[in-house]
């Protein structure tokens, strides 16, 4: 046991020394804070055509290119104040976390590619305006916020692709949540992830919403990077995939141009479920669906029989994401009475 955890945290530290020579491409990691205070925001997103398998796990660089929509008001806030101590101190919605908590000590080893050790200490405090209840994932637009704010900070003045590409090394989805809208995360080919950054897709569409079906609070078997490596290493379906998201995302564009609502939800339904696929075929399995996902699955076939126009998706977790049009909301809150409904246009 003892040996596991040596080798782990000296693998966790090579990896840290990994990515603080990478960021030292970007950015002077010896500046200090030209501003005592820095704050942002950044929404959080759902992917349609889904971010999954890595070609480099230290730089969080995809094997795919991925899509999703940022959702307005539901995201992150964050405030960095320099503090007049070395250490961090890392307030998650009002609460004081534990210098060992995982959330806390993600953070700070976050913060820490950015600054010479032991030089200043930051008071962080992040607050979420994702509803609680509705268990979306707070790492993407968390780590976008944080880049976001340090930026100002530090007084770096990155363009928003040095900033999606920082963001990248906190969540791989983070570096789609620095803008609202479509955004678009173009994996890139250069082995050093130069050109693996997010761009905002030029269209607005009034009429698309989010419903947040909230299933499950427990805690995810296996993390989505976990899960991810995994399903590389081990699923033989996952060969198919990389050509299956170039072929979705193709359809994808072309529903958004054309606002072809059908053709945008079915592809999206069709990505995810394939990303599932993959995982439930890895060696072992991974299956993050609980009983209530498939009962909610079939009532969504349902719905669509009864002419519905309502799809779905799914991350690495038991919820369900609904994608569907302003006028079918009170339709669906009539089956799914706990869904969160959200507006990706409102921010
Ligand atoms: O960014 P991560 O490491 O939390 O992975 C996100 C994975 C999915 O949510 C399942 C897909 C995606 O593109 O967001």
């Amino acid at each position: 046991m003892l040996r596991y955890l040596w080798r782990s945290e000296i693998r966790e530290s090579r990896l840290k020394s990994q990515r603080i020579r990478y960021v030292k491409q970007w950015v002077d990691t010896s500046t200090m804070p030209i501003v005592k205070s820095a704050e942002s925001y950044a929404p959080s997103n759902i992917a349609l055509c889904k971010y999954w398998g890595k070609r480099n796990r230290v730089l969080n660089l995809p094997l795919t290119d991925s899509l999703s929509v940022s959702l307005g008001t539901h995201g992150s806030h964050c405030r960095l104040t320099l503090a007049d101590y070395e250490q961090d101190h890392v307030i998650l919605d009002g609460k004081e976390l534990p210098k060992e908590s995982p959330f806390a000590r993600r953070l700070t080893d976050y913060l820490d590619l950015f600054r010479p050790a032991g030089t200043y200490g930051l008071i962080c405090e992040a607050t979420n305006t994702v509803p609680t209840a509705a268990g979306l994932a707070s790492s993407a637009s968390g780590f976008a916020s944080v880049i976001m704010a340090l930026n100002q900070l530090l007084g770096w003045n990155l363009d928003d692709a040095q900033l999606s590409i920082l963001a990248r090394l906190g969540s791989g989805s983070a570096s789609r949540s620095l803008w609202h809208g479509f955004v678009h995360w173009h994996a890139g080919s250069d082995p050093d992830g130069t050109d693996s950054f997010a761009v905002p897709v030029d269209c607005t569409w009034p009429e698309v919403r989010i419903g947040v079906v909230m299933l499950s609070t427990a805690k995810k078997p296996i993390s989505s990077t976990d899960a991810m490596n995994l399903t590389t290493d081990t699923s033989h379906l996952y060969q198919s995939w990389p050509a299956q998201v170039a072929h979705d995302l193709g359809l994808m564009q072309q529903a958004i141009c054309s606002r072809d609502f059908d053709l945008l939800g079915q592809t999206a339904e069709h990505n995810a479920m394939s990303m599932h696929a993959t995982m439930i075929s890895s060696k072992p399995s991974v299956l993050y669906w609980s009983p209530e996902t498939v009962a909610a699955i079939h009532q969504i076939h349902r719905l669509r029989s009864e002419g519905v126009a309502v799809y779905l998706t799914i991350d690495a977790g038991p919820n369900i994401k609904l994608l569907y049009q302003k006028q079918d909301e009170q339709a669906l809150l009539s089956t799914f009475s706990s869904m969160v409904p959200i507006n990706p246009w409102l921010h």
